[in-house]
């Protein structure tokens, strides 16, 4: 395995001297950076970091002459982004409804009309294991050239149990053909089929009865998700799935309070869910059942963005000293976009988070919303070292400010560069 010193580097972004989990409240701010400054990587970990200073470089040199130099003059070096929510294995685009949308018709018509994810759900069952795996790996491709180093994965474009588990076998073979860290989760409860309308009950039977042992047996699924929301699960719902899930060790990341104050923050935290994301419709109760617990809310200003709805408080909730973690939200229907760039200008324009803060929320706190921050999103010694570095830029606020374009030109995923543009 190679080493890499990286010297010069005008700033290095997202600096967490005391190796912590995730940041809350003031802390995201305060996320540090160094100017002129160099990492060593050694063994695909983050072995030291620093101010250049001529007699560690050096020494560092003799001590390893086969290390690789990389010159970052100029360039801003972070950790690669964590996107904790994606849907990007699914069979098909669908801007034939994005035009439905720009007409007027809200996500909830089209939904109701069988459009939406049961759309999805339909080209699933005709397409093969190896279509699906060949499209995602396209957008892995995507993702990776653009700086993320770790996402989540979501089945729930099934919504049959062999459908399901086929979406979950092609995340597999993702996470076994990508350098990049995948995480997957079992989203049964995503919308109700046509065939079940009117018995939503025995749908929510047989995730439980057949979908959850079956995923389970096959070790397909690290999370649990359940979409709790108006028009689609209720809180009924979610608590059987959950308590299901939670007897066969799969913990909860929840889609809560997208379209209304559905009380899917108040079931997710019960079952200790590691997130709950979307959170357009919070209010003062969510925020104060959200404090203190071990959950992180996601916001995903792609989906808000795209079907131009209300934005979730992400300000207050910082300001109220709760942790965020902000992510792509990447699917065909709410959010066709991977780009978590745009994320963080989003974070900034959208949202009023400063540049640190979006940085945390799509870095440490994204691998908290994954179970990974242990070891990804943060400049820390010891953890993998998984790293961005820019073209030539100003500095770390130029990244959210230019917004549009790629400035990532290298990712290094444990400590190999796999991206070079
Ligand atoms: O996260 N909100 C639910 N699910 C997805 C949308 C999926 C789709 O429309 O295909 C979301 O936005
Ligand atoms: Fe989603």
């Amino acid at each position: 395995m190679s080493s890499i010193l990286i010297e010069n580097i005008r700033e290095l972004a997202g600096i967490d001297y005391q190796t912590r989990i995730l940041l809350s409240g003031k802390e995201m701010t305060d996320f540090e950076t160094l100017h002129n400054a160099y990492v060593y990587i050694k063994e695909g970990k983050i072995e030291a970091f620093g101010k250049m200073d001529r007699d560690v470089i050096y020494k560092i040199r003799q001590q390893n002459p086969d290390v690789l130099i990389m010159d970052a003059s100029g360039r801003l070096v972070f950790p690669a982004f964590c996107d904790a929510h994606t849907h990007l294995v699914y069979p098909a685009s669908r801007e034939i409804e994005y035009i439905d949308k720009i007409k007027g018709l809200s996500y909830e018509e089209i939904a109701r009309r069988g459009g939406g994810i049961l759309n999805s759900a339909a080209r699933m069952q005709m397409a093969s294991e190896d279509e699906l795996f060949s499209s995602a790996s396209v957008r892995i491709e995507e993702i990776m050239s653009m700086g993320t180093g770790a996402v989540e994965i979501k089945s729930g474009y099934g919504l049959t149990t062999d459908s399901e588990l086929k979406m979950l076998r092609v995340i597999k073979r993702l996470k076994e053909n990508h350098p990049v860290r995948i995480k997957a989760t079992f989203l049964g409860a995503h919308a109700v089929p046509q065939q079940y309308k009117g018995r939503q009950s025995e749908y929510v039977d047989l995730i439980i009865n057949e979908m959850i042992p079956m995923v389970v047996a096959e070790d397909l699924a690290d999370y649990i998700d359940v979409f709790c929301d108006k028009g689609f699960f209720t809180v009924e719902d979610t608590d059987r799935i959950l308590n299901a899930g939670m007897k066969y060790g799969l913990r909860p990341k929840i889609h809560a309070n997208e379209l209304a104050r559905s009380g899917g923050i108040q079931v997710g935290v019960k079952y200790n869910a590691l997130s709950v994301d979307h959170l357009e419709f919070t209010e003062d109760e969510e925020i104060e059942v959200l404090r203190g617990s071990e959950t992180m809310p996601v916001v995903l200003p792609g989906a808000a963005f795209f079907l131009n709805m209300p934005y979730a408080p992400a300000r207050k909730m910082i300001d109220e000293g709760l942790p965020l973690a902000m992510a792509s939200d990447f699917n065909p229907g709410s959010s066709p976009s991977g780009n978590m760039q745009l994320i963080l200008s989003m974070a900034s324009i959208l949202y009023r988070l400063t540049p640190e803060e979006g940085l945390a929320a799509t870095t440490i706190n994204g691998a908290y919303a994954m179970g990974l921050s242990e070891e990804l999103g943060s400049i820390a010694v010891g953890k993998t070292a998984n790293l961005c570095v820019t073209r030539p830029i100003p500095g770390l606020a130029y990244l959210p400010y230019y917004y549009g374009t790629n400035k990532v030109d290298k990712l290094i995923l444990d400590g190999e560069i796999c991206v070079e543009h």
